[in-house]
């Protein structure tokens, strides 16, 4: 499994209650084209400028790592002039965008298998994450034919085959096989367009990730959204499993 280069540094969140890590699963890209009688790659092209957007109000906000779901393993079966399309726009956002991410200090990483990218891609992928590795500010992943189930079989393959005894596996060890070695795991999963599922996104790392869906097409998702996918977050009481403080022990209420 061909991994993006570990992280130099983990920026922690501005404060406390916002969430370290989110992850974004942008969906409704062909209806915000189908809505203007655009072609799906208009959508497509705006959820481009969607993602400028929201890494601003993320930076602005004080969120820090970003893990934008841009093309699943599944996406490879949608008609072959859109992947094409996704594909250009892929290789084209990442010339057009890489300085100016590295001079923000952002670091910009790729998970996925990439072994089924164009040797084009998988070369821009790789000078991108070369150019921006040494930034620690802000961490950006974009999953690019990502599937959480084939991450963890493939892990489970590469850990086999490495000489680790399966029968004594830990879950930190498993975690240091996962493309996502290195980072804290998702604390909210926003999924754009309103569907409620996960699609194969951070399966294992969004075990406990607060999830926030809203009708917002990803084109249209901005500073506002994120805002209200923030203030949903820090309202959320987050127990992993544990029992919750009872009601009144953590907070005096004020009499009268
Ligand atoms: C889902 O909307 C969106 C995608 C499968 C592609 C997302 C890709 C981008 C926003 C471009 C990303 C570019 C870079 C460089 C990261 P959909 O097409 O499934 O929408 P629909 O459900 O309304 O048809």
């Amino acid at each position: 499994m061909l991994r993006p280069p570990p992280p130099t540094t983990i920026p922690a969140p501005a404060r406390p209650e916002l969430p370290r890590h989110i992850g974004i699963i942008m969906d409704g890209n062909g209806r915000w084209a189908k809505r203007r009688h655009l072609p799906r790659v208009a959508g497509h092209r705006a959820g481009v400028r969607a993602i400028r957007r929201v890494m601003e109000a993320c930076d602005d906000a004080g969120v820090h790592i970003l893990t934008l779901y841009a093309f699943s393993t599944e996406n490879w079966q949608r008609p072959r002039g859109e992947v094409s399309s996704l594909m250009r726009l892929f290789e084209e956002t990442m010339d057009s965008e890489v300085e100016e991410l590295d001079a923000k200090g952002v670091q910009l990483r790729v998970i996925g298998d990439r072994a089924k990218l164009s040797p084009r891609l998988r070369h821009k992928v790789d000078a991108c994450e070369a150019l921006t590795a040494h930034n620690g500010g802000n961490i950006l992943n974009v999953a690019i034919n990502y599937g959480g189930r084939s991450e963890l079989v493939e892990a489970i393959r590469e850990l086999a085959s490495s000489g680790v005894d399966l029968r004594t596996l830990d879950e930190a060890t498993f975690s240091a096989a996962l493309y996502t070695a290195g980072l804290p795991d998702p604390d909210l999963i926003i999924r754009t367009a309103g569907e409620l599922r996960v699609s194969n996104f951070l399966l294992w790392q969004g075990a406990y990730a607060e999830l926030h869906v809203t009708e917002t097409l990803w084109p249209d998702f901005g500073p506002s959204d994120l805002n209200a996918a923030l203030g949903d977050f820090s309202s959320r009481r987050r127990t992993f499993g544990q029992v919750a403080e009872p009601a009144g022990t953590a907070i005096a209420t004020p009499l009268g």
